[in-house]
């Protein structure tokens, strides 16, 4: 292997759910522009056609889908479509989860299962199916999303934290039962990162301002730092990397205070 391709998708079949948005649309351009032919879906079809127009408009290749990820019979059909049509799924990419921010003690019975069927079951019927595809073929790369409250949570997210861990686990799970089929399975733990689904902080100054000084660079984050992450796990570069998580967090899990001592 050259150092010169390691990092390029050229010929790749990738799938990128939650495209549509933030996140997942900087990842559907970030392998678009390593060369991969990118299916961008997202239960909002508009918003998928717009991260596949961007795509096309850069000079890559993309085309747009419509999924529901809670949906298991439409996720089935949106995968054994893929393969109809390409013959092969090489990078599967799934981003969609959602929080009810919210003391855990006042949660609902139906909040918790709303937030559960989307970050817990969604993301299994998405790496599930797009891991037996890959299994048979003998290779592929599964990215999921976890987040920093994987590890740490604050008032307001224990559920959506609680799904966040288990998503780890799940990657591991599956790293270990796909890997000798030449599957490698990853998670990505963001930290905060300037998307739709962070806009309700970013417009009160005060929480915005202490996210930013909670992190080693004092910061948000950019959706296209982890869209380069993205694309580096799902290429050669990231070959011998499998069943971990990698934190895109500005330092945030690295340090444990909001307070200089004096030295
Ligand atoms: N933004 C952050 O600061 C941050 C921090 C830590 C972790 N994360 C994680 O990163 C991931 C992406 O976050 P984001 O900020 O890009 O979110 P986002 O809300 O901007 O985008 C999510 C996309 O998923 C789609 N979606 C939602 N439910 C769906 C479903 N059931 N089926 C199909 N599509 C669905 C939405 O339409 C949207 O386009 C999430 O898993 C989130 O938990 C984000």
């Amino acid at each position: 292997m050259s150092y010169q391709d390691m990092f390029r998708l050229d010929g790749q079949v990738a799938l990128v759910v939650g495209g549509g948005s933030g996140i997942g649309q900087a990842s559907a351009e970030a392998l678009a522009a390593q060369g991969a032919k990118v299916v961008v879906a997202d239960m909002k079809a508009e918003a998928a056609a717009e991260t596949a127009g961007r795509i096309e408009a850069n000079g890559g290749t993309a085309e747009a889908d419509v999924v529901n990820l809670t949906d298991s019979a439409a996720v089935k059909a949106l995968i054994a479509d893929i393969v109809r049509r390409y013959g092969r799924l090489d990078v599967a990419v799934t981003t969609p989860s959602i929080n009810v921010r919210k003391p855990v003690m006042d949660y609902t019975s139906e909040e918790f299962d709303r937030v559960v069927s989307v970050n817990l079951k969604g993301t299994f019927n998405l790496l599930t199916e797009a891991g037996r595809v890959m299994a048979a073929q003998g290779s592929g790369s599964l990215t999921a999303f976890s987040s920093i409250r994987s590890l740490v949570v604050e008032p307001g997210q224990a559920v959506y934290a609680m799904t966040k861990a288990g998503t780890v686990q799940l990657i591991r799970g599956l790293a270990v039962e796909l890997g000798p089929k030449g599957v490698r399975a990853n998670a990505i733990g963001p930290g905060v990162i300037d998307t739709p689904l962070t806009a309700p902080i970013k417009n009160q100054p005060d929480w915005y301002n202490a996210y930013s000084e909670r992190s080693i660079l004092r910061r948000w984050g950019k959706p296209e730092e982890v869209g380069g992450v993205v694309a580096f796990l799902a290429s050669r570069a990231a070959s011998y990397i499998t069943g971990t998580i990698v934190f895109v967090d500005g330092g945030w899990t690295a340090i444990d205070g909001r307070f200089t001592p004096p030295l």
